[in-house]
């Protein structure tokens, strides 16, 4: 009789088969076996512009979305521009449904995320997660710019995760890269990059809920910058 491995196995042979793989090969790896079943979300950060060059240099038509929540920096606009442009592809964007948002701030307040933490995870489920769904339609794997550097709730992330909210596999090929690393790639390659990077923006989100971050602060520390470290998770990456 054939023993059908569960997905924790099935994961765990995974993360074993690509242990000593570089970011490329593993992207490479999964890229092939998956076909149109795999996508990379952009949020147009350092780590998806990294994600982004190397999934184009391996295959142009691979699908490559991004939540476009209306709050965005105009700086983010242009980037996605910049980067249709620079790799001859054209980014999937994925827009909040117009009635649940105009419903949200006409009886919250069009800047409700800073009321309380429950009517910004309501504007977070409304314009990202709502979209993240129909973006995820037929897809089997999700990959994400993810490191554990990032925040404490990032630190025993995987390269290769069951994501159970989702039904997917999650691949998060930069793992244990280093902002140093993300940056000398960056340079090395040029590739573009949102211009509030040099202006003290180390991790870019919805403009309102994002500010530049002060000297010796935490890279996520202008995100959601008014709320504690351990409630600072859109809901994306739920665990
Ligand atoms: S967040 O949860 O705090 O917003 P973060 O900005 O660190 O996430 O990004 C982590 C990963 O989540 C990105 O590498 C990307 O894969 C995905 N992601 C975040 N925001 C978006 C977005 N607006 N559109 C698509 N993917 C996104
Ligand atoms: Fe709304 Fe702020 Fe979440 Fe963007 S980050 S969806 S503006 S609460």
């Amino acid at each position: 009789m054939e023993l059908v491995k569960t997905m924790k196995e099935q994961i765990e042979a995974l993360n074993q088969k690509y242990s000593n793989a570089t970011a490329e090969e593993l992207l490479e790896g999964f890229l092939g076996d998956y076909g149109n079943r795999i996508a990379l979300s952009s949020s147009l950060g350092l780590e998806d512009q990294v994600l982004t060059h190397m999934v184009t240099s391996i295959n142009k038509s691979v699908k490559i979305f991004t939540l476009d929540t209306g709050r965005l920096f105009p700086e983010t606009y242009d980037l996605i521009h910049r980067t249709n442009h620079k790799y001859g592809i054209r980014m999937s964007v994925y827009f909040p449904d117009s009635e649940k948002v105009e419903n949200m701030v006409n009886t919250r307040g069009i800047n409700l995320f800073f009321e309380s933490i429950e009517n910004r995870k309501l504007c977070c489920n409304i314009r990202k997660l709502g979209p993240l769904k129909r973006a995820f339609e037929g897809l089997e794997v999700w990959i994400c710019g993810l490191r554990r550097d990032q925040s404490v709730t990032r630190h025993d992330m995987q390269r290769i995760e069951w994501d159970e909210a989702n039904g997917l596999i999650k691949l998060n090929p930069l793992i244990d890269w280093s902002e140093a690393d993300i940056l000398e790639f960056i340079k090395t390659h040029g590739i573009p990059y949102n211009p509030l990077h040099d202006k003290g923006f180390p991790s870019i989100g919805c403009q309102p809920c994002t500010r530049a971050i002060f000297a010796g602060e935490d890279i996520r520390a202008g995100r959601w910058y008014w709320e504690n470290p351990d409630t600072k998770e859109c809901g994306l990456h739920k665990r």
